[in-house]
């Protein structure tokens, strides 16, 4: 038996974890913890769609849900001292960069004291699973800001036709990371220090945008999510800057495949930058635009000021990870898009249509 904990199960990329290592084998025994609290830290994604993850889920028998808190030290600690997990997953978290603006003492708990407290009760145990981060690309701030950039008509572009995007040694320091950042960037920095002081292996993956069906995304956070379900619902967007903003895409199934490289491949210790890369980089104009032309209809839509520390160009330089694991993203934006609109179309009272 292989145990598996996965905080955040109930969530988008918690949820697809959990189906993947179920699906994969009996042998699998995965336990989720989440406290479904999306809905409350976001109040646009419901409650309900966080249920509806489980009932995808409750169709394993290998599958246990806990709904707990992982701000709750006692109880993590005593699940892992009774449990021995060969892995575990740390994809809870609170993910909006405005709400941590507003809270971010909220921001501090959901995030920063959940993953310690995990790693503490790690350090407690007598197991030594391998534990995965999934961080983000926030940790690099608004420096990203400061790279040679120009504006196309729909988007930024690098200056540098020849620049793969932002590699794992890029700078973390001496920018504005918002506290939602802050929190992720000290998160890796305690893992780091765990890793290496109470010996424990870890897998830090720092994400720019993953997405795919089942996404509850919002104004706050999973903004494709967000704007092909407003689209849908035939109501207006708002896009706050000037809508070139561009980030790399990654489909839910290549992270997926990432995932089980880098288990296959035992790589531990590492730190990746990972998104679709410079091939599957699209600006919100761009998904816009394209909406219109699969849909046959105009999406109305209006600005408002600039987000906080927003980055007007992010894509991952993911090629340690295509060197190391001989892994690249096969799903483009154009057909990972498509498949969402189709999924959303067809369970529309998964997202409250
Ligand atoms: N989706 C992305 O594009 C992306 C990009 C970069 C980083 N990330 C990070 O990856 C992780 C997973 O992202 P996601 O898109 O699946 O988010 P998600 O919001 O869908 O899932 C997070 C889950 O964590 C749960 N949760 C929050 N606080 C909790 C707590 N204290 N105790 C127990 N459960 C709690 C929520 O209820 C939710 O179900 C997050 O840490 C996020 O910051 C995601």
């Amino acid at each position: 038996m292989t145990e598996i904990l996965i905080t955040g199960g109930a969530g988008f990329i918690g949820s697809y974890l959990a189906e993947y290592f179920a699906s994969k084998t009996k042998a699998n025994n995965i336990t989720i913890i989440d406290n479904l609290a999306r809905d409350n830290i976001f109040h646009h994604c419901s409650e309900k769609e966080l249920e509806n993850n489980l009932t995808v889920l409750k169709g394993y028998a290998n599958i246990r849900f806990i709904r707990k808190d992982l701000r709750d030290y006692e109880f993590i600690k005593n699940l892992i001292r009774k449990n021995t997990f060969d892995y575990i997953f740390h994809a809870s978290g609170q993910t909006g960069v405005n709400f941590s603006i507003k809270n971010p003492i909220m921001d501090f708990e959901h995030n920063l004291r959940a993953t310690i407290n995990l790693l503490e009760a790690l350090k407690l145990s007598n197991s030594n699973p391998k534990f995965f981060y999934f961080s983000s690309n926030k940790v690099f701030g608004r420096s990203v800001n400061e790279l040679d950039i120009t504006q196309g008509e729909t988007r930024y572009l690098f200056r540098d036709p020849t620049f793969q995007g932002i590699s794992e040694s890029f700078p973390v320091i001496n920018t504005q990371h918002t506290p939602y950042g802050t929190s992720k960037l000290c998160s890796e920095l305690y893992i780091q220090e765990y890793a290496y002081t109470y010996d424990i292996d870890y897998l830090i993956l720092r994400m720019s945008c993953i997405y795919g069906p089942r996404q509850c995304g919002g104004e706050a956070q999973g903004w494709v999510s967000h704007i092909i379900k407003k689209t849908l619902r035939n109501e207006p967007i708002i896009i706050f800057g000037n809508g070139k903003q561009v980030r790399d895409l990654l489909y839910i199934t290549d992270l997926l495949k990432f995932i089980e490289l880098t288990l296959e491949k035992d790589v531990v210790k590492e730190i990746f930058n990972i998104g679709g890369g410079i091939n599957n980089a699209i600006s919100i104009i761009k998904l816009i635009k394209f909406l219109e032309q699969i849909l046959d209809k105009n999406i109305p839509y209006s600005f408002e000021n600039w987000r906080i520390a927003d980055q007007k160009i992010y894509i991952s330089d993911i090629s340690k990870a295509k060197e190391m694991l001989k892994w690249k993203p096969k799903i483009s934006p154009k057909l990972g898009i498509n498949k969402m609109v189709n999924w959303y179309q067809d369970n529309k009272n998964y997202s409250l249509f």
